[in-house]
């Protein structure tokens, strides 16, 4: 692998990375992209749903922040909300311009008090968005791309990021920007692609930066039985309704996600009625709903929840900054705080372009490497063979689902603790720290909120968990 020092690496070709790596191309830069799978193995080419912001006549960035604070249970930062609900409509007329088809009306989900989620065919957003913003990075002449390219650790010398270490040797940049996803294949039951477990926190931690909110993994409510198609929270938005086994309505379909999850929990799984919504609207999830052998014009669609997306990730501040100088994370596998404890719908697909794109000019400032800092080769042969790439094997996986999962328990969270797998053993330990249910993380042994624990805890090299207030 060639040793020539790029001005940014991206790890990651999902809607954070592809943005970050344009918005740097843009501004002169070259870029690598690096990915361990392919292009569309990444989370954002199957969100669904949408990307929200305030764009529609009754909408206010106001509104949208108190939605998003609303969801999160005192928990959003919210300096990073606020970036983000006042940067996200110039990002989402920016995709407009570029051509991503959305559909002319806005759409509703959970916890949105106004109609705010841009679509396209309903629930075919992350497709569209991200496979537009692939081809413009295909066409950029400063933007290489590298696929199925593992990333085994980061380089850090003197207290600065350098690049990565892979498995065909080492590449140098003068800042690196992980845009890896998040970690919800570590679960048995989960929507994200199988390689989504993790590995930018598991790479970040080994390398001495900060990891924050690991206990928060928001479970979708409404994924197919028996598979991880996603039945978007839209089609509850467009009026589809969730009964029980005996056909009776229990919950409010558009109350937050993580209520309507534990709903549907207790009672192992429900029926999603998509039989009064005008289904064209969602015609491509149609078509998979019916590929997978149900019909959704005459039957109830059995679903339970699975693990969905990750709040926690590697701590940054709100241009993607971590710990490590010249080291920068945006979108899933980062910890800005603007999640708070319990994700907005659509708010994921709005973080990767306002933040990827915060990371990406922030990484534009940084100073050069200095001469002297490329080992490249030589570290890679010195340091590869200690290396492997992480896997999660369906063991591991039963285990978090088990222990992890969408009620917890202390025993069970002990056991997982000690996990050889630095990821699960780190989620278990933020769930045992966090003795309170507050968003996406409930324990049985304290089902109600402390005001004690609200904070963000920490994980800091040599350091126990730290909880601190972030503004
Ligand atoms: C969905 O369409 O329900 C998922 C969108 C999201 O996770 O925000």
């Amino acid at each position: 692998m060639s040793t020539k020092p790029y001005d940014v690496l991206v790890v990651g070709t999902g809607a954070a990375g592809l943005t970050a790596a344009l918005t740097a191309a843009e501004h002169g830069a070259s870029v690598l992209m690096l990915t361990k799978g392919h292009a569309p193995d990444s989370s954002s080419w199957h969100a669904q749903g949408g990307i929200a912001g305030a764009i529609g006549d009754d909408d206010t960035a106001e509104l949208h922040a108190v939605d998003t604070e609303r969801a999160g249970r005192e928990l959003c930062r919210q300096s990073a909300v606020r970036v983000l609900v006042e940067e996200g409509p110039e990002r989402v007329r920016e995709l407009i311009a570029l051509g991503v088809p959305f559909d002319p009306e806005l759409n509703l989900e959970g916890g949105h008090s106004r109609r705010r989620v841009s679509s396209v065919d309903g629930a075919a957003t992350g497709w569209a968005v991200t496979s537009l913003l692939s081809r413009h990075a295909v066409a950029s002449e400063r933007i290489a791309t590298r696929e199925a390219t593992a990333v085994l650790s980061l380089i850090v010398s003197g207290g600065r990021c350098l690049g990565v270490v892979t498995p065909e040797g080492s590449v140098t940049a003068t800042a690196t920007i992980l845009a890896m996803g998040g970690a919800a294949a570590l679960w048995a039951r989960t929507t994200n692609p199988p390689g989504q477990i993790g590995d930018a926190v598991a790479m970040a931690m080994a390398a001495g930066a900060a990891v924050a909110d690991m206990e928060f993994m928001q479970f979708h409510p409404t994924v197919l039985e028996g598979s991880r198609l996603l039945l978007s929270e839209a089609l509850r938005g467009a009026g589809a309704t969730l009964l029980d086994d005996n056909g009776e309505r229990f919950v409010d379909e558009l109350a937050p996600r993580d209520e309507v999850a534990r709903a549907i929990f207790r009672r192992g799984h429900a029926f999603l009625d998509l039989r009064s919504i005008d289904r064209p609207h969602f015609g491509s999830l149609m078509v998979e709903i019916e590929k997978s052998g149900f019909d959704p014009a005459t039957q109830p669609i059995p679903v339970s929840p699975a693990a969905h997306y990750t709040i926690g990730g590697v701590v940054t501040d709100l241009v993607g900054r971590t710990d490590i100088a010249a080291l920068y994370a945006a979108g899933e596998c980062a910890a800005t705080g603007v999640h708070g404890a319990n994700r907005l719908a659509s708010n994921s697909l709005l973080e990767c372009l306002v933040f990827g794109r915060r990371a990406a000019l922030a990484a534009l400032d940084e100073a050069p490497l200095p001469a002297a800092a490329f080992p490249a080769r030589e570290f890679a042969a010195e340091a590869a063979p200690a290396l492997q790439e992480r896997v999660a094997p369906a063991q591991l996986r039963d285990q978090v689902w088990r222990q992890a999962g969408v009620v917890r328990d202390p025993a069970g969270l002990a056991e997982l603790a000690n996990s050889p797998d630095p990821v699960a053993a780190v989620v278990a330990r933020f769930a045992l720290a966090r003795a309170e249910s507050r968003g996406v993380h409930y324990r049985i042994d304290a089902p109600k909120l402390n005001p004690v624990l609200e904070g963000h805890f920490v994980l800091r090299p040599g350091q126990g968990l730290i909880l601190e207030q972030w503004t």
